[in-house]
């Protein structure tokens, strides 16, 4: 056989307690545990096919060809599928996301999850989701996540067998709304791979780690009980702590600009007010308002206006990933 090939699509996903810094950067083993809320309406579509005509691997992202660090990136990621597996074929990569680059949506966690299903199926590797989720995770860690709908779990440990996603609740189990704030496009200085390895040079990294579990407990429960309150309080602070990480490591990293302040600032109001939102962001200076359906209309009316805002994207939470 020439060539064999496999499509997948998956989705993004937010996190409410972050992942940030590694135990072991080569595996990406994360030094705490993270969750997170897969995202409905925006997504990743992959076609991987090992070609035997092919001297190389390609990598097209959004029909446009790439090379350098992106595809070294993909390619590194296939060596691992092809040493699972006993492919030895090249691979031509075609991917196309549906949300806008710079939008403050996390590209890598969709892009990973989609690959990792692709190239897996396209070479006959017969993984369950546990194992899949373990690849991901190798390609960027928040796309372990991706591997699963709904409301995610990513374990920290010392080894690979520890670090697999699951799912702590179906996509139905409590219909949350993304209002993610876009108050800049432009593709950020610092990536996150470089951030997770410079995150040790700060002060708080420890202690932020630390009460890492304490934060994954309460935010599980929270969840659980669909405690709105609770989980608006706990995912504002994780949030905090890992940008206080950022703003202290070194060299520092200042992600906010003015308006992502004002969109804070503006969450907290609305909140004391009565309303359910909260704030969460990562690393970029766009801002992801968690709130209800019923409260939607309110907080993307009280934010639309703001100075600097360019655009408003909603999502719900969203289900698996899914081959075609
Ligand atoms: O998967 P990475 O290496 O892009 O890291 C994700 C880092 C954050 O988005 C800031 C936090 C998270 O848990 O998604």
């Amino acid at each position: 056989m020439t060539a064999s090939s496999a499509q997948a699509r998956a989705h993004p996903n937010i996190a409410l307690v972050k992942y940030w810094g590694n135990v072991n950067d080569a595996l990406r083993l994360p030094a705490n545990p993270s969750i997170s809320i897969t995202l409905d309406g925006v997504s990743t579509l992959t076609r991987v096919c090992f070609d035997s005509t092919l001297s190389a691997d390609q990598f097209f992202l959004n029909e446009q060809s790439r090379s350098g660090p992106a595809l070294e990136r993909v390619s590194n990621h296939l060596d691992l599928i092809r040493d699972l597996s006993g492919e030895t074929r090249n691979a031509t990569v075609r991917s196309e996301n549906t949300f806008p680059a710079g939008a403050g949506i996390a590209s890598s966690a969709s892009a990973f999850a989609a690959l990792t299903l692709a190239a897996c199926k396209a070479a006959d590797l017969m993984l369950d989701e546990r194992a899949l989720s373990r690849v991901a995770r190798q390609g960027s860690g928040s796309a372990a996540r991706s591997l699963y709908g709904g409301f995610v779990e990513l374990h920290a440990g010392h080894n690979d067998e520890a670090c697999y996603a699951e799912q702590l609740a179906p996509e139905h189990h409590w219909p949350l709304r993304d209002i993610i704030v876009i108050i800049d496009t432009t593709h950020k200085v610092t990536g996150s791979t470089s951030g997770h390895h410079s995150s040790w040079t700060s002060p708080f990294q420890a202690p932020r780690v630390a009460d890492a579990s304490r934060r994954a407990s309460i935010c599980r429960e929270a969840i659980r009980t669909r405690d709105f309150k609770v989980l608006a309080e706990i995912a504002e602070l994780d949030s905090n702590m890992m940008h206080a990480v950022m703003l202290t490591s070194t060299p520092p990293l200042l992600y906010w600009n003015p308006t992502t302040l004002s969109v804070m600032q503006t969450v907290s109001v609305l909140r004391q007010e009565g309303c359910e939102v909260f704030y969460t962001i990562d690393a970029g200076p766009n801002v992801h308002c968690i709130t209800t359906q019923q409260d939607e209309t309110t907080v993307q009316g009280a934010l639309k206006t703001l100075t600097g805002v360019k655009d408003i994207l909603r999502c719900g939470v969203g289900g698996s990933p899914t081959l075609l």
